[in-house]
């Protein structure tokens, strides 16, 4: 019996990646920040055996699971012809609460697909690139999950000015103003609960959408105005994309059919509020947001005492049980 162990971070997507086709492919290139603290550590035990998985969620066999991993197992069998020769126990855990209404896919899918490839180098198979590879794996379970690999940025999908992208696995990027190596991103948990329609459901009503070419156009567009504004610290810039890039997925979202909705009243609440004050301090806080209610309030390191402030005094009470989470830019996956 064998054990490897990965910690992977989740992430934030800048540019928004909302339809796919084939296995996984975006339908539009997508960046987004590597964090911190959100991640999921996965310790794989494993052994020669018959294709039998045990799954344990902070300690407890989950079985619930088995579905989602052996899927991902059968897709990814190009990249780990082994797994029907072995036994695995996969023990898994994330640093956030299970109800927080954030998606565990992308770290979850990106911890499990770097222990693979853990157990791959052991067994001594060919690896050409073993962050490219996990990411291309990765994203076989969870398309975003490809982009948890790298930090400080990562970008997906074919892009013009990104040498090297590829719609099959995330690339790093790191050409930025420093200030954007150490954004801070608090999680506000306006609604904890689980999502009403599933990424799934919703990337696949991106089919036949009438207006999904302007949206994969646009989405290339913004990309390359987002790139600039990085790279120039260009705060300004770089605030109106991501905002426009939250409201564009969420009317994506209200204009599909069948038609529908994740952000609740609260959610509008806060957009408004940071709109407010951001007008009147002008400090550079801004919002996105994920397929869900909650709201990711996004801003310079320099101004976390002030921002931490607007956010307890104006935006907590908007939130389930007064909650929040403190997260930042990171830096990717860690070893265990
Ligand atoms: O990776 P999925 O299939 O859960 O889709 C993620 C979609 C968004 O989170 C809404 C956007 C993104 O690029 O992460």
């Amino acid at each position: 019996m064998k054990e490897t162990a990965w910690k992977s971070p989740s992430n934030i997507a800048l540019v928004k990646y909302w339809g796919k086709y084939d296995v996984q492919i975006p339908a539009n290139p997508s960046i987004s920040f590597t964090l911190s603290e959100a991640a999921t550590t996965t310790r794989l035990i494993y052994k020669q055996g018959t294709g039998n998985i045990t799954i344990y969620l902070d300690g407890e066999k989950t079985p619930s699971f088995l579905p989602k991993i052996q899927g991902f197992l059968e897709r990814s069998k190009e990249f780990f012809p082994f797994t029907g020769k072995m036994d695995f126990e996969i023990h898994t855990s994330n640093s956030f609460p299970h109800s927080s209404g954030i998606a565990s896919s992308a770290s979850g899918m990106s911890a499990l697909a770097l222990c693979m490839m853990s157990v791959k180098k052991d067994l001594g198979l060919p690896i050409n690139n073993f962050m490219e590879e996990a990411s291309n794996a990765a994203r076989l379970g969870s398309g975003s999950g490809s982009r948890s690999l790298f930090g400080p940025l990562a970008a997906w999908g074919e892009h013009a000015e990104i040498d090297g992208s590829s719609n099959e696995f995330a690339v790093a990027f790191s050409d930025v103003d420093p200030i954007f190596n150490s954004f801070q991103d608090t999680i506000l948990l306006v609604d904890k609960g689980e999502k009403t329609v599933s990424s799934t459901v919703g990337h696949g009503l991106m089919n036949g959408h009438p207006y999904a070419a302007t949206r994969f156009e646009q989405a290339h567009k913004n990309q390359s105005a987002l790139l600039t504004s990085l790279l120039e610290g260009d705060l300004d810039t770089f605030g109106a994309i991501v905002e426009s890039e939250a409201l564009t997925l969420h009317g994506m979202m209200m204009t599909s059919m069948p038609y529908f909705m994740l952000m609740k009243p609260n959610t509008l609440e806060v957009l408004n509020k940071i709109w407010a004050y951001r007008e009147e301090t002008k400090h550079p806080v801004y919002f996105t947001l994920d397929a869900g209610a909650n709201v990711h309030v996004l801003y310079p390191k320099s101004h976390k005492d002030v921002i931490i402030s607007f956010i307890d005094s104006e935006l907590r009470t908007f939130c389930k049980d007064d909650s929040y989470l403190c997260d930042e830019v990171g830096q990717g996956p860690v070893q265990l």
